[in-house]
């Protein structure tokens, strides 16, 4: 005999051993499994699953059990003011990252140039480019990553959401950026010791490796985008880097040692310390 919603959500109890947000959790998975609201298993509590939609739903409480992040069960995330469609080639879109949005779209209001160009390093699912882009229709950005299978993923993302002031490369970091050129770069990039215990935590495991993990205790990567921006960077231009909790003040002396000039760092909405921004003299 099928089972009803309110038996559907009381079986995702289960959940409790793996999630601090299981109701949520199997809220989202069951809405998906039924294509319908959150409010509605509220509404119609009563109501049966179909065969299929049992065997969906199981099937997706079993991998949600086993450690798989929602947002690649579902295949989207939201971020910004929009949703991204992600899958195990992209780290998920991280909450805190939208400060690292909100600081680019403070410091572009001081652009005097009406076309900058902006560059995206190790762009994932393409979020910050996209917001950026949004944003700014008349910016020119440039959304970087090594992996190709990233790049597919945000290509994607950047037309679905009606980005078209993106152009996409495959790169490392600065590689193949102009010299002197550009307005402003802003990056997330892998920030996480190598053995560092949470790899083992959360969605972590479920991640590439390649978006998370940075040699030299997790600043190889923003070391070498400090010393490589340098080069692209038009005069008087900014760095937004994001960072890990630890990760500000090295940061702060690693930039001041490269030149750069107005270091400013800024908390996330956990007023834990997130991002540095610094301006390039030239
Ligand atoms: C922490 S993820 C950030 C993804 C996305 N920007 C976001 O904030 O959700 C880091 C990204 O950097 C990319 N990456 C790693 N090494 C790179 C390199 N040497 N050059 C360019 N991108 C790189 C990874 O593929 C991954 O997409």
């Amino acid at each position: 005999m099928s089972i009803s919603i309110e038996e559907a959500l009381a079986a995702g109890a289960s959940l409790q051993t793996v999630s601090d947000s299981w109701r949520l959790d199997v809220e989202l998975l069951l809405a998906e499994v039924l294509g319908k609201s959150r409010e509605h298993l509220y509404a119609w509590p009563s109501e049966s699953l179909g065969t299929d939609q049992e065997r969906n739903f199981r099937d997706l409480l079993d991998r949600r059990l086993a450690g798989e992040p929602v947002a690649y069960l579902l295949g989207r995330k939201a971020f910004w003011d929009f949703e991204l469609q992600v899958d195990s080639r992209v780290l998920i879109p991280r909450p805190e990252t939208e400060c690292l949005v909100e600081q680019a779209l403070q410091v572009g209001k001081a652009f005097s140039d009406a076309s900058p160009r902006v560059a995206d390093l190790g762009t994932g699912s393409g979020a910050i480019a996209i917001a950026l882009a949004r944003s700014n229709p008349l910016w020119l950005v440039t959304a970087v990553d090594i992996s190709a299978d990233a790049l597919e993923l945000a290509r994607l993302n950047a037309a679905q959401l009606g980005a078209e002031n993106i152009e996409f490369r495959e790169g490392s970091w600065c590689d193949g950026l102009e010299a002197d050129e550009y307005a402003m770069i802003v990056a997330n990039p892998p920030y996480v010791a190598e053995g560092d215990r949470h790899l083992q935590q959360g969605d972590l495991p479920f991640e590439p490796a390649i978006a998370l993990v940075a040699s030299d205790s997790g600043l190889g990567d923003l070391s070498l985008i400090i010393q490589q921006s340098k080069l692209v960077l038009k005069k008087d231009a900014w760095l937004l880097l994001e960072h890990g909790f630890d990760q500000q003040d090295r940061l702060r002396t690693l930039l001041a040692n490269e030149g750069f000039k107005n270091i400013v760092g800024h908390k996330d909405y956990a007023n834990t310390d997130r991002l540095v921004v610094a301006q390039w003299p030239g």
